[in-house]
């Protein structure tokens, strides 16, 4: 079945997305333009920025995404484009974009949410992977447990009750004075590898609720709290930083990192067994969002996994971290049973959302 061709497109944070993706998995083309240099200067996502990057690039992306996979508007079965969540002014220029090729092209139209598109990657990736499954999704706004019961129905197990974990990571990262130019996750996980993970004693959040969920603000605080009484001054980069310096915030960064990815693997361990009550033919679960590109991540994930007999689905990189293609699988996935937005009109103003 590979008659149906989805044309995605992803704006909801700093990065502008695009990609065609085919119904038998085929993906046909992927562009992403990062923001990288605005992270840097504005040291995180500052909205108006990004709304202009992304206006800036957005034609110039889906007309990459067309031409690497040889084709016109023309030979698209539908458009689909992330609705949420996200920051408003950014999902907009997407919107914008997509109603403008389907209204042109007389194509229907797919509104995708965003999380679910993490999670519906992995069945891109992983054809065995049927209803019902669980997923973890962690990314910089969201840290989600969800037990998917079928396409468009999803409980969920577990949320954040302050911020995700990603969220920790960049801080962290920030705070460490590391080169945050591919954001924060990356710059720790290599930093950690070079420290002593238990030299630093953090406490695991949340130990004492005996459910789902997950809270990162206290450990970012103890992470602050940590690099203030080293004496760590975050204002030296840590390329010029003593090698002294250099392994203090090494050590932080790798007590951190056992920390923050134990509280995971406790709320996992938890939702299997929970999940395994109500599901009991659950054979998955899919660990995806920009934190399940980290190796550290998905290695720890992998051992409790498999210890409560299930399986690890984790999507490549590339497509963990937010991307085109899991928009216009999710697409895909709508259009089959039929849920998806007949062609807006060819002529709209430009204001109209
Ligand atoms: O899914 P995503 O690309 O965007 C959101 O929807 O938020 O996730 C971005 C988050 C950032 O917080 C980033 O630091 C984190 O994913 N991240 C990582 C790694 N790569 C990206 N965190 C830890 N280790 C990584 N290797
Ligand atoms: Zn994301």
């Amino acid at each position: 079945d590979g008659d149906i061709v989805v044309l995605g497109i992803e704006t909801s944070c700093d990065d502008t997305a695009a990609a065609i993706v085919r119904s038998d998995g085929e993906i046909l083309s992927q562009v992403i333009s990062s923001q990288a240099d605005l992270l840097v200067k504005y040291g995180g996502v500052a909205p108006k920025m990004a709304e202009e990057a992304h206006s800036q690039v957005i034609d110039q992306v889906v007309q990459d995404a067309l031409d690497k996979a040889y084709m016109t508007e023309k030979d698209l079965t539908a458009v689909a484009v992330t609705i949420g969540p996200g920051l408003s002014l950014c999902l907009r220029v997407g919107v914008q974009k997509a109603r403008r090729i389907a209204g042109g092209f007389n194509l229907p139209i797919i509104g995708v949410h965003h999380m679910e598109a993490h999670a519906l990657v992995a069945r891109l990736i992983e054809k065995d992977l049927q209803f019902p499954f669980m997923a973890l999704l962690i990314s910089g706004g969201h840290n989600l447990l969800i037990l998917a019961r079928d396409l468009g129905q999803y409980i969920q197990l577990g949320t954040t009750i302050d911020d995700a974990i990603g969220e920790a990571y960049d801080k962290s990262a920030k705070w460490l004075g590391l080169d945050i130019r591919r954001s924060g996750g990356p710059a720790i996980e290599e930093l950690a590898r070079e420290g002593n993970d238990k030299s630093v004693s953090f406490s695991v959040p949340m130990r004492q609720h005996k459910d789902c969920n997950f809270s990162y603000a206290g450990l970012k605080t103890q992470v602050r709290l940590a690099i203030e009484s080293k004496k760590i001054d975050a204002t030296i980069p840590i390329s010029s930083a003593s090698y002294e310096d250099r392994l203090s915030r090494a050590d932080i960064a790798a007590s951190f990192q056992r920390v923050a990815v134990l509280h995971l693997e406790e709320r996992c361990e938890r939702a299997i067994q929970w999940a395994l009550k109500m599901e009991p033919s659950i054979r998955h679960l899919v660990v995806s969002g920009g934190v399940a590109s980290n190796q550290y991540v998905r290695a720890r994930l992998d051992t409790v996994v498999k210890k409560n007999g299930l399986q690890l689905v984790c999507p490549p990189p590339r497509l963990c971290t937010d991307n085109g293609v899991m928009v216009a699988w999710t697409g895909i996935e709508h259009f089959r049973v039929g849920r998806y937005d007949p062609p807006p009109p060819a002529e709209e103003p430009e204001d109209f959302l």
